[in-house]
């Protein structure tokens, strides 16, 4: 079995053998080190390819905000950032101001809008590192107006959000006038009015009677704010799922997200042409052969039928494999579906492979993603795990390198 043996230089002494000066350069290095072959592969050029069929399906005049919150659904927010822009994205989307801080640390330059908002005390930051934050409330704009006096920078551009029926993030259109006082007034000429955006809550609906009524509020908002001189450059209203269902709703900008790693949210509102970016694999650590009758794993709720060859697979719930699934799912070992056996514990799962007897340690298994001519579907797995493909892909923990 290769499982790419340790560098010298990656095998750390323990630390109660070194002096203090070693303990400390120890602790910088000790991460780097990997042993276990579980690993999540992220391929970047899907991500660029998914980039391009978005741009392509909402043509040249609307641009794409990329989303690349939750550490970019799980494939690594810095790494997709770059190619999202590197395939043309105009901009990225997080949810909070620490990652938005994160992905200009990682060298970043492109607009990042903070979708979650301006928390209380995040102002500072969100100037000095140049975020665009989205905001609905008057509060938000006092203390935005407040950090940008106090910095001295020019005026920093607000997306202002107005809730059309979502319920979450955003002021009710008939707020409005009461912001747009605000922003009339001395301060107001600190911020930026650069977009204005609405959140879609049922796009993905089989039958949607919802999203026409949004838009149908959302465009009166706009006549709100045009009937005070108020033109925001970007008007931006879609997912990836009103990305494909309300074409009428492209407006000047998108904001996809699972569409970009080659998912959506159910295969009703699937883009065909979409790769998906993320495979997760792993190797049999060990075969057990174990008599039938037997009893696996905690609870012992499952017995073998038969004689069974069990393959140990490192990878449990702790890696975001969830437990949930335990007696249901599948992966794949030689291009062949093998079942998940007993319950998935924290490190370890048991899959059966009695019917592949040439299987031994060391042999490659995928529990996300193509094998041979089969592939384990992110929608398969939200089945077995009674979630949502979004759950999956930000479920695998930071225990699971990304390769
Ligand atoms: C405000 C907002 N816009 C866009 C998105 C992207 O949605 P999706 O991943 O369904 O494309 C999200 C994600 O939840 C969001 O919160």
């Amino acid at each position: 079995m290769d499982l790419g043996s340790p560098r010298r230089r990656d095998i750390v002494p323990p630390m109660s053998y070194s002096g203090p000066e070693r303990r400390r350069d120890d602790r910088r290095r000790a991460p780097n080190i990997t042993v276990r072959p579980t690993y999540a592969h992220i391929d970047s050029q899907a991500l660029i390819h998914n980039l391009e069929v978005v741009r392509r399906r909402v043509g040249a005049r609307t641009r794409v905000l990329a989303v690349v919150k939750a550490d970019g659904y799980g494939h690594g927010a810095i790494d997709a950032a770059r190619a999202f822009v590197d395939a043309g994205a105009w901009g990225l989307a997080v949810s909070l101001v620490e990652e938005g801080v994160a992905l200009r640390q990682g060298g970043i330059t492109a607009p990042v809008l903070v979708l979650g908002g301006a928390h209380p005390g995040s102002e500072d930051v969100i100037v000095h590192r140049g975020l665009t934050p989205v905001v609905w409330a008057r509060e938000h704009l006092q203390r935005l107006a407040a950090a940008v006096r106090r910095s001295g920078a020019h005026p920093v551009a607000v997306h202002l959000k107005v809730d059309t029926g979502m319920s979450r993030l955003g002021l009710l259109a008939d707020e409005l006038p009461d912001l747009m006082d605000w922003l009339e007034g001395e301060d107001g000429a600190l911020l930026r009015l650069e977009g204005v955006m609405t959140h879609l809550a049922c796009a993905d609906e089989p039958d949607d009677p919802v999203s026409p009524v949004q838009l149908e509020i959302f465009r009166e908002a706009l006549g709100t704010l045009a009937a005070r001189g108020l033109h925001p450059q970007m008007r931006h209203v879609c997912n990836s799922a009103g990305i494909v269902r309300l074409p009428q709703a492209h407006f000047d900008m998108v904001r996809p997200g699972i569409a970009l790693y080659g998912a959506a949210s159910s295969r009703a509102v699937e883009i065909e042409e979409l790769r998906m970016a993320m495979s997760v694999h792993s190797r049999i650590l060990g075969i057990r052969e174990l008599p039938a009758g037997t009893r696996v794993s905690y609870g012992h709720r499952e017995e073998l039928r038969r004689r069974s060859r069990l393959g140990i697979v490192p990878c449990g719930y702790a890696d975001g494999y969830p437990r949930r699934m335990s007696g249901q799912a599948e992966v794949l070992v030689r291009g062949h579906r093998c079942r998940v056996v007993g319950n998935i514990t924290m490190d370890v799962s048991m899959i059966d492979v009695t019917d592949l007897p040439d299987v031994r340690e060391g042999e490659r298994v995928t529990l996300m993603g193509a094998q041979g001519r089969d592939q384990i579907s992110v929608y398969e797995l939200a089945e077995w795990a009674l979630e949502i493909p979004y759950e999956v892909m930000c479920g695998i923990s930071k225990r699971v390198p990304r390769r």
